[in-house]
């Protein structure tokens, strides 16, 4: 049936590479077509109303190109914008939010901090989410706006970094929290200043790792998984300039061997 068919990931921009990296890594085989909407990006400053048009956009766009399953790499569309790609996909959809928070149903009392974009965060879908499959977590969630621009600038150690993670995660430590939830794409990147931040008490929760696992065991159960010998993975970009495939190279974590195609969505 759709087995060899390509699995689509799309994101507000480069950073859902972060999950689609964790993609490579637990399901090598799998085709993918990665969408990634750098002429509107970011989408964590925007109303629900537009992050809505724009996930709309994004599936449409996969869709056209026949993909077994839709990947919202994006925390902010998967917050904001789920029930509409929902509505308008007729194959099986995939979020950040609830695999994270499935991964949290059989713990015991725990502290949980999230952090997000502000979009992320306002909507507080990651809290409704945890505290629907585990009541006894109480969430705490935090937008970190500024870290995004700081990580797209390749501002991934020293000192602007960890004054920023000082910032934002200084009221999350004083909580006493016990894990972390890294809600937004770009977050994996500085995990390891995050880690020594919080220290090792600190789990912290990588939505890309949950995402892959996911669809892992969906591909496994559903007799879906790719019988290709050997996987084709393509990137669409809304927008392109020279910068972004160093970004993007940043995010994936290795250099992408096909190159970065524009695609005009905007009409879709
Ligand atoms: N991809 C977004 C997220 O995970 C971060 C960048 C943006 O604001 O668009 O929330």
């Amino acid at each position: 049936m759709g087995k060899n068919k390509p699995i689509g990931i799309f994101d507000s921009g480069l950073g859902g590479l972060t999950v689609a990296a964790q993609v490579i890594e637990r399901l090598p085989k799998e085709d993918f077509i990665y969408l990634g909407d750098t002429a509107r990006v970011p989408y964590g400053t925007r109303s629900k109303e537009v992050v809505e048009r724009f996930a709309r956009q994004d599936t449409l766009f996969l869709l056209k190109r026949k993909v077994k399953c839709i990947v919202v790499a994006c925390n902010t569309a998967s917050a904001l914008a789920l029930k509409e790609v929902k509505h308008v996909s007729n194959v099986p959809v995939f979020d950040a939010i609830t695999p994270v928070a499935k991964s949290l149903a059989s713990n015991g009392v725990l502290n949980v901090g999230v952090i997000g974009t502000r979009g992320t965060i306002g909507s507080n879908a990651y809290k409704i989410a945890i505290e629907k499959v585990n009541p006894k977590i109480r969430v705490f969630e935090f937008s970190c706006p500024l870290l995004v621009p700081a990580i797209e600038e390749g501002e991934i150690s020293g000192h602007l970094i960890k004054m920023l993670i000082a910032k934002y995660l200084t009221p999350l430590k004083k909580k006493g929290i016990n894990a972390l939830v890294l809600g937004c794409t770009h977050y994996p990147i500085i995990k390891k200043e995050i880690k020594a931040f919080m220290g090792a008490r600190v789990k912290l929760i990588d939505p890309a790792e949950e995402i892959s696992k996911t669809l892992s065991l969906f591909l496994e159960e559903n007799s879906l998984s790719s019988k290709k010998p050997k996987a084709k993975r393509s990137y669409f970009v809304t927008d392109l300039t020279k910068r972004f495939i160093k970004v993007a190279e940043m995010f994936l974590g290795q250099k992408i061997k096909s190159s970065l195609k524009k695609v005009d969505i905007e009409s879709l």
